[in-house]
């Protein structure tokens, strides 16, 4: 059975990743619409992957006594400046992400709750996996300077399509 303050905390989460996979699916809305097929695509997984981490969150909070609520989540920015903008934006929510699962993790100890700590321990890889990956993605923006987004656009289609999210 989940504490009062795991369930608020971990509910918390389901918000977090609901506005996570919304995020990326502006940016995936904004790429598509100016015809940046393969960043379009990478972003579109993206918001994929964050619906199955607000669903794992659910689940979970479900499985172990809690309530889940389905929570009402911001809209995300409509416009970004550029590509490299906008993955410096994934980066930077992806941070606030890893600082919020860690605290998560801090919250088990101090309640004693070692299941959920193992449990969130998938999160804890995942969130190096996911800010790596968008850091590979952003060297790789600067190696081809800006006059290269066709190969980038290319490249990372290419990522996608062997199934391959790391960078
Ligand atoms: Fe579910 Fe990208 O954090």
């Amino acid at each position: 059975m989940l504490t009062k303050k795991l369930e608020k905390v971990l509910n918390e989460q389901v918000e977090k990743e609901g506005y996570a996979a919304q995020l990326y699916l502006a940016m995936a809305s904004w790429a598509d619409s100016k015809g940046l097929e393969g960043i379009s695509n990478w972003f579109y997984a993206q918001h994929m992957e964050e619906i199955q981490h607000m669903l794992k969150f659910i689940k979970y909070i479900n499985e172990r006594g809690g309530h889940a609520v389905v929570p009402k989540i911001d809209q995300p920015p409509r416009e970004f400046k550029g590509v490299k903008q906008a993955f410096e934006a994934s980066l930077e929510h992806e941070q606030m992400v890893t600082k919020s699962i860690n605290n998560i993790v801090g919250i088990c100890l101090e309640e004693k709750d070692f299941t959920t700590q193992n449990w969130i321990q998938w999160f804890v890889d995942e969130q190096l996996e996911e800010e790596s990956s968008v850091q590979g993605l952003l060297d790789k923006l600067d190696l081809l300077g800006d006059g290269n987004l066709y190969l980038f656009d290319r490249d990372i289609m290419a990522m996608r399509v062997a199934g391959d999210t790391a960078v």
